[in-house]
This record gives C-alpha cells, sequence and structure tokens, in this order.
C-alpha cells in the first residue's frame, strides 16, 4: 500500500481529470459506492474459486457478526448499487464510472499493490456490440490523451452458456490428461471450474494451459457474429487490435468479449497489464437483479500513473506570484496583498515565517513561481512595485492596485514577450 505524496498525486490527478473528461464526452456519469461490501456479493460475481476471491480478498466479521470485504474491484458493488436503487426502472440504458481504491492481499511487485486503484466503467441495457466498442474507444481516446500510446489492444470471446459447456469439455479433457502436474488449486479447480486454471500463476500449470484448446473454435453462431461485429466496429473506428483466445480475465462473470489493454512498458516489468474488462450478460440477473446485459473495464490507475511519470513530463500548476518582504514593516501589508491576490484569483505563495529576502527568494525559486515581487517600504509609498519573470527577463513596472489584472495579462504572454 502506498502513500501517495505531492509531486506524485500531480500526475494521479492528471490521469483522474482526464478520464473524468474523456468520460464525459461518452456520457458517463460518476457513481461512488462503500469501499466494504458483504463478502457474500463477490463471491457470488467475481467467483468463490477465482484467485481474487479465494486468496486475496481483506474479509473481516464486523461487530454485528457479519462478513464483510475490502473491495477487490468495482464491477460488483456497481450492479449491486444498480440492482439496490432499481435503475433499470429508470432508464434502459445506463453508463457509469468510478474511481478509487481496490484491495487484494497479492504478492508485491512493480505495479502490483495491495491497495491499487482503479478507473472503470460500466454500461447497462445493451447487448450490442457497439456498446462493448463504446468501452473500448473510451479508454483508447483516454490512453491516447495522456500520450500513452504503445499500449495493445487484446480482444477475445468467452461464449455463451450455448457454448461455453461445450469448450469446456474439450478444456477439461485436455487438463485430466495433465491432471498429476497441476497444482493443488488447480486440482480443485479442474473439478469445479476448469476455465480458471488457464489464469493460474504456477508456472507448470500455466504451460499446461498455453497448450488448451482454442475458445473461439467452440463459438456458437450468435457468439460467432456478435465478435465479429465488435471486430467490423474496431476496423471502422480505426481502433488497431489483436485477437487473443487467451484473454481468459480471472473473474468468473464474463460472456462473450473480453479484453485487456497490455502495455509495451519495461517499467512495469510483468505487471503490463494497465486495464481489462469484458461483457458480462448474466451478472445483475444473477445477483437478483433483472435480466440486464452489460460491459464494462477495470484500469490500474497506480500503472498507468507509473507509465506516465516515466515520459518524465511536469504536472501540476506552479504559483504565479510569490510575494517577498524587504523589511519588517511591511510584512503586514504583504501578507494582506497576498491575500486579496488569492481572493481575486491568483495563486500566491508567501513565506510566513518572514527571513532574508535572500531566503525568500530562494522559496520563490524552489516553489517554482512564475513571477516575484519585492514589498517593502519604498513599494508601499509609491504603491509600485517591480513584476520579476523567475526564468528572467527585464522586470516589469505595475501598480499595486491593480496587481491580479496585471500578472494575469503578463501570465498570458510568452517569457520572452513580458
Ligand atoms: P481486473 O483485470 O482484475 O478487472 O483489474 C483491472 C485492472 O486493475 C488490471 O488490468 C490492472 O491494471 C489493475 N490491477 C488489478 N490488480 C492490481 C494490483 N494488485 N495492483 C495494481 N493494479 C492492479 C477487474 O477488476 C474488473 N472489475 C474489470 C471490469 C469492469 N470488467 C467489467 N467491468
Amino acid at each position: 500500500m502506498n502513500d501517495i505524496l505531492p509531486g506524485d498525486v500531480e500526475v494521479w490527478q492528471h490521469v483522474e481529470s482526464t478520464a473524468r473528461d474523456v468520460f464525459g464526452r461518452f456520457g458517463y456519469a460518476e457513481v461512488r459506492t462503500p469501499t466494504v461490501e458483504d463478502t457474500g456479493l463477490f463471491v457470488r460475481s467475481v467467483g468463490e474459486t477465482t484467485d481474487i476471491v479465494g486468496k486475496e480478498m481483506y474479509t473481516f466479521e464486523d461487530k454485528g457478526g457479519r462478513s464483510l470485504s475490502l473491495r477487490p474491484e468495482g464491477t460488483a458493488p456497481a450492479a449491486r448499487a444498480y440492482i439496490e436503487h432499481s435503475i433499470s426502472n429508470q432508464e434502459p440504458l445506463t453508463r457509469w464510472f468510478y474511481m478509487g481504491p481496490m484491495f487484494r492481499y497479492e504478492r508485491m511487485k512493480t505495479g502490483r499493490y495491495r491497495q491499487f486503484h482503479q478507473i472503470g466503467a460500466e454500461g447497462y441495457g445493451s447487448k450490442e456490440p457497439a456498446q462493448d466498442v463504446e468501452m473500448m474507444d473510451m479508454v483508447v481516446q483516454l490512453l491516447q490523451k495522456l500520450g500513452l500510446t504503445d499500449v495493445s489492444l487484446n480482444i477475445n470471446s468467452l461464449g455463451d452458456d450455448a457454448c461455453r459447456p461445450a469448450y469446456q469439455e474439450r478444456l477439461v479433457e485436455h487438463l485430466r490428461g495433465h491432471a498429476s502436474e497441476l497444482c493443488a488449486d488447480c486440482q480443485v479447480r479442474l473439478v469445479k471450474n476448469p476455465l480458471r486454471v488457464l489464469d493460474c500463476k504456477v508456472e507448470r500449470c500455466q504451460q499446461i494451459a498455453s497448450a488448451a484448446p482454442n475458445i473461439l473454435e467452440s463459438l456458437c453462431e450468435p457468439c460467432r457474429a456478435h465478435f465479429g461485429e465488435v471486430q467490423r466496429k474496431l476496423d471502422a473506428l480505426g481502433i488497431k487490435y489483436v485477437v487473443n483466445p487467451r484473454i481468459m480475465r480471472g473473474l468468473d462473470y464474463y460472456t462473450r468479449t473480453t479484453f485487456e489493454f497490455i502495455a509495451a512498458h519495461p517499467a512495469l516489468g510483468t505487471a503490463s497489464t494497465v486495464g481489462g474488462g469484458g461483457r458480462y450478460d448474466k451478472l445483475v440477473k444473477s445477483l437478483g437483479g433483472p435480466d440486464v446485459p452489460a460491459v464494462g473495464f477495470g484500469l490500474g490507475l497506480d500503472r498507468l500513473c507509473l507509465l506516465l511519470k516515466e515520459s518524465g513530463q511536469k504536472y501540476g500548476q506552479p504559483a504565479d506570484l510569490f510575494i517577498a518582504v524587504a523589511d519588517e514593516g511591511s510584512a503586514d501589508v504583504a501578507f494582506t496583498l497576498a491575500s486579496r491576490l488569492r481572493r481575486e484569483g491568483l495563486r500566491v505563495e508567501f513565506d510566513t515565517r518572514g527571513g532574508s529576502l535572500k531566503s525568500q527568494m530562494k522559496r520563490a525559486d524552489k516553489v517554482g513561481a512564475t513571477f516575484a515581487l519585492v514589498l517593502g517600504e519604498a513599494e508601499r509609498q509609491s504603491g509600485q512595485a517591480q513584476l520579476k519573470r523567475m526564468a528572467g527577463g527585464e522586470p516589469l513596472s505595475v501598480q499595486l492596485e491593480n496587481l491580479a489584472q496585471t500578472v494575469r495579462e503578463a501570465l498570458a504572454k510568452p517569457a520572452a514577450a513580458s
């Protein structure tokens, strides 16, 4: 679990505000759900035999004897809220997004944490391929806007109730041939939930999984047509993708389309999946809600921020103006001036400790202020001061009375022009 300190937090805010902007363009509204939920919600949705539920949840009993869990993901809580508030009675198509901390007791690695953060979106009410592609388009546009272009979209289809049982049979046949080589968990999965063997992290299980039959060869006609249309629509939008039958996703609720965004960047090491999602047409009903199809995704905010930090770009807004005090008698006037300018909309730094002019100017430099202004006896008397651009250049003579306006105008001009 990480502290996110000033210096880094600006990168986080940049990703969050860019996501709000992009998702807003697609008509998605933010939803906020609690960090804890009834444990049963995740058992019934993500699945009992998944690593997430079986090994990684922070589960505890509250004082009322209820079993609660810190949410390991956002899809199940959103679906619970969707059902609880009868949203389907209010609108036929719902588009939600969320951001926030999730918790999984995972082994620490670069880009893999126990408290991590997701930006996710869920769309309820449309079974059409256009809805799947809208989701992927939204991620593509977000990544582009963030300047993260070295990310590849991998897509797959997991079929539905009509065709997945036949695939499962073929898979079990393959896995049975290696049953004794599978890890203890996978021996259980082989009986209870054979698909989950395919995303086991144990190396030998992965080798066996890599030789498993291809799920795309088992799709029924409607699933094949749906997946074909997803690809046609991605092509029409000019979105590049790879069809990858190994995108199984590790959570039980998916039907048909699944997808992952995989970054080709060494900063993430093996934790290179920056996001994943898919369609889950049966989940809402299975949780006691209406029969509403849905599709969504979750992006790893920590991982996106790691990638952006690598790019070395600076985010955040420095102070517009640093007000330095030349003599003790001017401190009160400078303090009041700083307060007034802030009320007028400027970002103003003032060293409340006082100190020498030299040390104040050092601080102006350290905080990266764009302009500095020294206030002393002479400036107080004349009502005029010198506005100095910290990056260099001729100082500007300014009237203290309309300082906010002058600074705003100077900020709008490029450095050399002022
Ligand atoms: P997920 O693939 O389990 O899907 O997680 C989505 C993303 O969260 C991952 O691709 C990864 O970037 C990030 N992530 C997961 N675990 C960690 C971790 N321990 N540390 C850092 N980042 C992590 C879901 O959670 C689904 N709810 C996505 C979804 C939404 N499907 C449909 N709707």
